[in-house]
């Protein structure tokens, strides 16, 4: 694995510090994706004139909290000042939002459009900043990635990060639709304005 390091712009902590932490949080598979990211992220930067480091932190972050336990979230979204209708949701949703209280809480990392990045990696948002594409995107292509059309994927979004946004939208609500599963209202106004021709 290539060797990580992250400068101390944005946390606190030193770089080592931070990775043992995030490793400390996930299991080895969530660990290795969130490597991946980081380094996908630092790609789609550079091609699109973004800071990179920046890029490389807030992919590699994004899932920090996707395995805390579901009564901690709980509790987080009742003591805390998050809309109650999460309750309402799952981990799947609450990893980007809730997630940012535990990535302040523990990586002391307080950059706002950072946090927002990991805020909307799961929904997705009508407006999306370069850094909020660039991490829903680095997340959705990551060489993990092995789902039917991820070369599409990938080609698409390497291409232009916009469209990229857009083609992952519409795949993530065929992936919702066909299983019947819910889809958080937000993701929906996402896809009509980033997929709908
Ligand atoms: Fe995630
Ligand atoms: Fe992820």
């Amino acid at each position: 694995m290539t060797e990580l390091f992250f400068k101390e712009t944005y946390s606190p902590l030193s770089s080592s510090e931070l990775i043992a932490k995030e490793k400390a949080n996930m299991d080895e598979k969530r660990f290795k994706h969130c490597v991946q990211v980081s380094q996908t992220a630092r790609k789609l930067a550079r091609l699109n004139n973004y800071d990179e480091e920046k890029a490389a932190l807030a992919g590699f972050i994004h899932d920090y909290a996707k395995q805390v336990p579901v009564e901690e979230y709980r509790k987080v979204i009742q003591e805390q000042d998050f809309d109650k209708d999460l309750l309402n949701w799952n981990r799947a949703i609450w990893h980007g939002i809730v997630g940012t209280y535990f990535i302040k809480r523990d990586l002391k990392i307080t950059d706002p459009e950072i946090l927002q990045a990991v805020w909307r990696h799961t929904t997705a948002d009508i407006e999306m900043t370069t850094l909020d594409k660039i991490v829903f995107v680095a997340d959705f292509i990551e060489p993990g990635r092995d789902f039917p059309d991820v070369e599409k994927a990938r080609e698409v979004s390497y291409k232009n990060l916009d469209e990229g946004v857009g083609y992952e939208l519409a795949h993530t609500l065929e992936f919702l639709i066909e299983n019947r599963n819910k889809v958080y209202p937000l993701t929906l106004s996402a896809y009509n304005v980033w997929s709908v021709k």
